[in-house]
């Protein structure tokens, strides 16, 4: 069937999977990525779909009421996958205001002109793709269900929480159909290098400090960003409107074990002498607010529409880091803003 799915955030870390998957597997499918590239997003993921003839980027942002409903008006998008926000819990307590505009402000004017052009509902969909944070921070035992009550704690998760439940009004007040996912942390290529495990993986490239928050005890549950994207998949085509889904691998890590195995993997991989890398671990000063465990319950997901992760993550470790070992132009250009400049003069807001 043919469609019109607007992608926001295409150009980021997970949208950019999420573009790959839908443009290649569905070639009837037209995607539309919108993504205003800020430092996070980048076309430089893309250049293997850009000229796919399903495949169109439009430069824009997606907190500009008018622009986005003529949008709307122009694309007739019979669907909506929004990832675009700002997704980093450092920048967000520098921040939060811009957190607050973009995850909040903009998932409303996106609802928004979704609920005045879509008289006729029925086969729409609006898919927001949000995070584990939002239920909080969990102790030694237990996991987060799609029943944990919302506990927010950082400017970050706040303004996803807030964004979350804007698409749960917009469904129960004006029936706007609509599916939620949760995930828990991801990793893979293509993910900006300010986020653990990129940071890392550059650090220990450049034999630079590794900087461990508090003492490193803080648990994160992993998952292979194209698991992400597979997930959304199954959701977009066969979740259930009104739903919320929880996406995780049951993959629990403390950093300064995780830190470990990965300097471990890159010994061998740099040649470099058993413990070498790990000299370079540095506990720095605790993230405000820190948030100690995460774990996600994804049976539902499991049980309900059949996804399950494909990669154990040992494997997914090992070929992540092998993509920023062949890729050091790309996180080099990232960081110094390179591609950013490049793409910015090519394609204009709209
Ligand atoms: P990212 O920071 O890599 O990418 C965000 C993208 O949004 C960038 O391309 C950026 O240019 C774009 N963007 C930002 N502000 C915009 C605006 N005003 N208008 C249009 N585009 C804008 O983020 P990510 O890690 O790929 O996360 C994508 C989504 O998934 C986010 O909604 C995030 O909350 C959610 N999520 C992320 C993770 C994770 O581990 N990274 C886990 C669960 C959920
Ligand atoms: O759980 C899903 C969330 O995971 C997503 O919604 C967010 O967008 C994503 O950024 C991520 O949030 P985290 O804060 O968990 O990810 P981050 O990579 O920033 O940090 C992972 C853990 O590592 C966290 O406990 C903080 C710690 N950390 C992080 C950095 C950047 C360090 O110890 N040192 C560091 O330099």
């Amino acid at each position: 069937m043919k469609k019109n799915i607007l992608v926001t955030g295409g150009a980021g870390f997970i949208g950019s999977h999420v573009v790959r998957l839908f443009v290649n597997k569905y070639p009837d499918y037209k995607i539309i990525n919108l993504d205003l590239l800020t430092y996070a997003g980048n076309l430089e993921n893309l250049r293997d779909v850009e000229k796919k003839s399903n495949y169109e980027f439009v430069k824009g942002d997606i907190t500009d009421e008018s622009f986005i409903n003529s949008l709307f008006d122009d694309y007739k998008f019979d669907a909506v996958i929004h990832l675009a926000a700002e997704s980093h819990v450092d920048r967000s307590i520098i921040d939060p205001l811009s957190f607050i505009r973009t995850n909040v402000l903009g998932t409303g004017v996106l609802l928004n002109a979704a609920r005045r052009q879509w008289k006729e509902h029925s086969d729409k969909l609006f898919y927001h793709v949000s995070t584990d944070e939002v239920y909080g921070s969990l102790g030694e035992a237990g996991f987060f269900t799609e029943e944990t009550p919302y506990d927010p704690r950082s400017p970050y998760s706040s303004s996803k929480a807030g964004s979350d439940h804007l698409v749960k009004a917009y469904h129960h007040t004006y029936h706007l159909p609509v599916v939620i996912s949760n995930c828990s942390n991801n990793y893979g290529s293509h993910q900006f290098p300010e986020k653990l495990i990129p940071l890392m993986i550059n650090n220990i490239i450049k034999k630079k400090p590794l900087p461990v928050y508090g003492k490193g005890e803080n648990v994160r549950d992993w998952l292979w960003v194209e698991d992400h994207a597979r997930a959304i998949d199954v959701i977009f085509h066969n979740g259930k409107i009104g739903e919320t889904y929880n996406i995780g691998g049951f993959n629990e890590w403390k950093n300064i074990d995780l830190v470990k195995l990965l300097c471990s993997v890159m010994d061998k991989k740099l040649k470099r002498a058993a413990g070498e890398s790990a000299e370079l671990i540095t506990y720095v000063k605790d993230r405000a607010g820190h948030d100690q465990r995460y774990a996600i319950d994804a049976t539902k997901l499991n049980k309900d529409l059949g996804w399950k992760p494909s990669l154990q993550f040992e494997e997914g470790l090992d070929k992540t880091v092998d993509w920023y070992l062949n890729n050091t132009n790309w996180s080099d250009n990232v960081l110094s803003g390179a591609y950013q400049e490049y793409y910015q003069q090519q394609y204009v807001l709209r």
